[in-house]
């Protein structure tokens, strides 16, 4: 039992996860267990995938928002703080820092890498700054030595980047700074929906445990609770699976960055059309979308209907978050306030990209793409 792909003729989904006998297998054994929630899968989940990316500690949680939302409080960020973060991300990495009433001061990204630019950061900084949110966006790694020099706490957003490597050789997720990943179905591997903060402070990886479990601590009795907290908690089922899909992730990592090359070989001299970047001086990503840039002047919604036309899915990806009409109520912000983010996010297009793509399907979103930018 695998996924099924896509019959041929039919449209070319986004994202298709790779689960099968080993997930099923894994579900099965727990289910026959009886325990299907607080059992022992959980540390073997997180003592699993603290080795993989380095760490000393993993706390296993259940979404990549709940891991963000646990660290940003571990690392002390409260009411009335700033934190400084990409607008060139997924929704949560913001909303979390409101979660805590603190506030997400934005700053702009790097073009090349698309990652919070670590100069116009630091030029955020102001004295209620109480902690730096740097998202791998994409799986490029963010460059944490720089952020690091900034002196202040650092919580990660990796929700997208299990199995990206820093220049120094350090996997993210293992510099201990908490480090939030996320396991939705599109994600490197996935447990349904699921995540896992990482750090190397014992003290904030035993927070985070209690406060995924409404602030009980471990030495407490049944329904005894001491702090507030909340309930984050990842169930033995889909830490089961997770543990099924760390075991082949080098495998779907390795097929990932082949569906990466042949995409790169289908687009390449595609006019104006710009590609995500190429690894640079020993960073390097973990393939998790393949994100183009439509040409400048061509209207990339119109390229998202063209290419639904020709069988083929696509999504604008990611927009501006300073841009949602949520933060522009709350916040007030503008058009013009971020340039870089906005041009990207304008022209920004995710193409449909999964482990079991092959050579024909990939050649048949570039010939899609080839005709709707015609
Ligand atoms: C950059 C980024 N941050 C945060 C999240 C939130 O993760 P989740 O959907 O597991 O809550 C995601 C994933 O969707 C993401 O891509």
């Amino acid at each position: 039992m695998t996924a099924r792909g896509p019959a041929p003729g039919e449209a070319i989904p986004l994202a298709r996860p790779e689960v099968g006998e080993p997930e099923a297998a894994a579900v099965a054994a727990v289910l026959a267990s009886g325990q299907l929630s607080m059992g022992p899968r959980v540390a073997s989940f997180e003592t699993a995938f603290a080795a993989r990316v380095g760490a000393a500690h993993a706390c296993a949680v259940s979404s990549g928002t709940a891991g963000l939302h646990l660290a940003l409080r571990a690392a002390g960020v409260g009411d009335g703080d700033e934190v400084v973060t990409s607008p060139f991300s997924f929704v949560a990495s913001a909303n979390v820092v409101l979660y805590e009433r603190a506030r997400p001061v934005f700053a702009d990204i790097d073009p090349r890498t698309l990652n919070l630019d670590p100069q116009a950061a630091a030029a955020a900084i102001t004295p209620r700054t109480a902690a730096v949110l740097p998202v791998h966006i994409f799986g490029y790694p963010a460059d944490l030595p720089a952020f690091e020099r900034l002196g202040l706490p650092l919580v990660e957003d990796a929700c997208e980047a299990l199995g990206a490597v820093h220049a120094d050789g350090l996997p993210v997720g293992g510099r201990g700074h908490p480090a939030a990943f996320g396991f939705y179905a599109n994600k490197q591997i996935t447990t349904g929906e699921g995540g896992m903060v990482t750090t190397g402070d014992g003290a904030m990886k035993a927070r985070m445990d209690s406060e995924r479990n409404q602030g009980r601590a471990p030495d407490m009795g049944w329904l005894d609770h001491d702090r507030l907290g909340f309930n984050y908690r990842l169930s033995d089922l889909a830490c089961a699976v997770g543990l099924a899909q760390l075991e082949r992730l080098d495998g779907m990592l390795a097929a990932r960055a082949r569906v990466a090359a042949l995409y790169r070989e289908a687009l390449a001299g595609m006019e104006g059309l710009e590609l995500p970047c190429a690894d640079t001086g020993g960073d390097r990503r973990s393939w998790f979308v393949f994100v183009v840039q439509v040409p400048r002047g061509r209207d990339r919604d119109e390229t998202v209907r063209a290419l639904a036309q020709r069988g083929v899915q696509s999504k604008p990806y990611l927009p501006a978050i300073h841009l949602m009409s949520f933060y522009r109520e709350r916040f007030g912000h503008r058009p013009g306030e971020f340039p870089v983010c906005e041009d990207v996010a304008s022209r920004s297009l995710a193409l449909p990209f999964f482990p079991r793509m092959d050579e024909g399907q990939v050649a048949r979103v570039a010939e899609a793409l080839h005709s709707a930018l015609a």
